[in-house]
């Protein structure tokens, strides 16, 4: 009998047969000077890597609180994290220093891939990205639980898909002595809503003139047209495959809507034009700024959200998530006990059997069909 079906959906991203294994795995005794010349190698382990293994699910869930409607006690509770990061020696795989350095290394191509020794890793501009960042901050967020000895503490987000939380947020801009402030950010911005289609040097909101429109109205269009319109399957979400032996990162391959906007323009915006766009503007850098992290939290909201409100089919995701060549793609991270860990990014989809949540907070985007 013929039936009437929906278009088999062609697979951009054909899943690998079992022959042509090509995860991209990394080599962490590899590291070397990355694209820009930057020598950001985190320590070299001196104990054996491990395989990462999922926390015990008995610990309590971890909720992260959007960073505009965090109270005084929980600000003060993460300015002293971090304070106590910044603290530790900087050859300390779990000083700040560091954590941003493993950003750098990854980002930038410091290391190399087992296996073939030319070819980098790279975790932007592929479907690496939103895997790799998710547990650069479960690790970053373990680490702070442990320096406080609150294994329940949470990295607040930074939710920029929603009006009220558009500007960045106070804790990380009201003082200059603080720990979660950062001099390399563009002082024009600190307190202005962002424009999330922002290009470095244009300055002119992204609405038409002759529009009343608001920026905030804009950003939400901007934001239901990279989660919606322009990401209906995962090939087009998560940006292009990225296998083994892929070595250029960079050419011909491209990141998913999310991963260039409002990403990359966020990160842009907070950088600083007089000093070379350091620090969010520079992959090098970015992770020096507090910020990052509270940004990278509503990324990796983002991806909650694709998963579980917008592209609920696995039919629509199987081309991604059922690719070994995904599911088996590694990196390597110190975890809060300073073990090296090599973490795969099939461990990271279910975020909540990492422990954490983000709190629930309205998502006016949804009815904001340009
Ligand atoms: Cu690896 Cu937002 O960058």
């Amino acid at each position: 009998l013929y039936k009437f079906r929906p278009p088999i959906q062609k697979c951009l991203v054909p899943p690998s047969s079992s022959k042509d294994d090509r995860a991209v795995s990394t080599n962490m005794t590899s590291c070397g000077l990355t694209d820009d010349g930057d020598n950001c190698c985190p320590p070299m382990p001196s104990t054996e890597i491990k395989d990462f293994k999922l926390p015990s699910q008995s610990s309590p869930m971890r909720v992260r609180p959007a960073a505009h409607l965090a109270d005084e006690k929980y600000i003060a509770k993460y300015k002293e994290a971090i304070r106590r990061m910044k603290a530790l020696p900087d050859e300390d795989p779990l000083s700040f220093k560091q954590q941003a350095n493993l950003h750098c290394a990854y980002c930038n191509g410091a290391y190399s891939q087992v296996g073939y020794p030319h070819c980098q890793v790279h975790i932007h501009y592929g479907w690496l990205f939103f895997p790799f960042h998710r547990y650069q901050l479960y690790f970053f967020e373990k680490i702070l639980g442990m320096l406080l000895e609150d294994p329940t503490f949470a990295i607040p987000f930074w939710n920029w898909d929603n009006p009220p939380g558009m500007k960045m947020p106070d804790m990380f801009v009201e003082d200059s002595n603080s720990s979660l402030y950062d001099v390399l950010r563009n002082a024009d911005h600190l307190r202005k809503v962002v424009d999330c289609n922002y290009n470095v040097g244009d300055e002119t909101y992204s609405s038409p003139q002759e529009s009343q429109e608001s920026q905030e109205s804009i950003n939400l269009k901007t934001i239901y047209r990279q989660m919606v319109s322009n990401s209906k399957n995962a090939e087009l979400f998560y940006g292009s495959a990225y296998r083994a032996g892929d070595c250029d990162a960079r050419n011909g391959s491209y990141g998913g809507p999310v991963e260039n906007c409002p990403h990359n323009t966020i990160h842009s915006w907070c950088g600083d034009p007089k000093n070379g766009e350091e620090d969010m503007g520079i992959f090098a850098t970015a992770a020096r700024d507090p910020i990052f992290y509270s940004h990278h939290g509503n990324v990796d909201r983002m991806w909650i959200i694709w998963r579980e409100n917008i592209t609920t089919d696995p039919e629509k995701r199987k081309c991604v998530e059922d690719s070994k060549d995904w599911l088996d793609a590694n990196f390597i991270f110190y975890d809060e006990n300073r073990q090296p860990v090599r973490a795969y990014v099939r461990d990271s989809l279910d975020y909540e059997k990492l422990g954490y949540v983000y709190e629930k907070v309205d998502i006016p985007w949804f009815n904001e069909k340009p």
